[in-house]
């Protein structure tokens, strides 16, 4: 499955929501994720980061972010676009499993990468063990008009079911897709 991603990785960012390259957009998912993150300083893990998007946009607001991602390609891309600064880096690994550091962790970030694990109570129980006493999650998922994706009643029970209160909230604005979607879209920090 890695391999479908890397095939994707050069032109994943052409996405609106992907590369943010739309000020606009950009600065639509700058406001989104920082009203829902700690004030930084603050540790987020970035998991199935893809080209690191987030995981830049983030540090550049003074968060210390490692990514993850099974995909080689999607990681080169995340490092080119880092240019090598220390207050992010990126690993190749599990995002069901991340080779990070437990209890270290002031938020885990997961956008879009959830819905397609396969064994999603496994992945959230280890994500709650990267947490800080006071750290949260922040999933961004969807589910689209192709079938594929999880409600958010699901990731909510899914959340609950790994000992966390699930706070949603919808994502359906154009600004953050680039134009009109027919899709659930939604945020859930828990
Ligand atoms: C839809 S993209 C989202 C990328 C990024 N989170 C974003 O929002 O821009 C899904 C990403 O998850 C990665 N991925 C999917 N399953 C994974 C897994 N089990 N472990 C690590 N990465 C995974 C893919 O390689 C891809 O980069």
């Amino acid at each position: 499955m890695s391999e479908f991603w890397d095939a994707e990785a050069a032109t994943f960012d052409d996405e609106p929501d992907h590369g943010l390259r739309d000020p606009e957009i950009r600065e639509a998912w700058r406001r989104l994720l920082t009203a829902h993150l700690p004030q930084p300083p603050a540790r987020v893990a970035d998991l199935g980061c893809g080209t690191g998007t987030l995981s830049v946009l983030l540090a550049d607001e003074g968060y210390a972010v490692d990514g993850v991602d099974f995909s080689p390609e999607m990681v080169d891309a995340a490092r080119e676009k880092a240019a090598g600064r220390a207050e992010v880096t990126f690993a190749v690994g599990d995002a069901g499993a991340p080779p990070f550091e437990p209890a270290a962790y002031d938020v885990v970030l997961c956008r879009h990468v959830l819905w397609a694990l396969d064994d999603k109570a496994a992945a959230l129980e280890n994500w709650v063990g990267l947490l800080r006493e006071d750290g949260r999650l922040v999933v961004v998922e969807g589910f689209w008009h192709t079938g594929s994706g999880l409600r958010a009643a699901e990731t909510e029970a899914l959340l609950r079911a790994a000992g966390r209160e699930p706070t949603t909230c919808s994502l359906r604005e154009d600004v953050y897709w680039g134009g009109p979607t027919r899709d659930e879209r939604y945020l859930v920090v828990a």
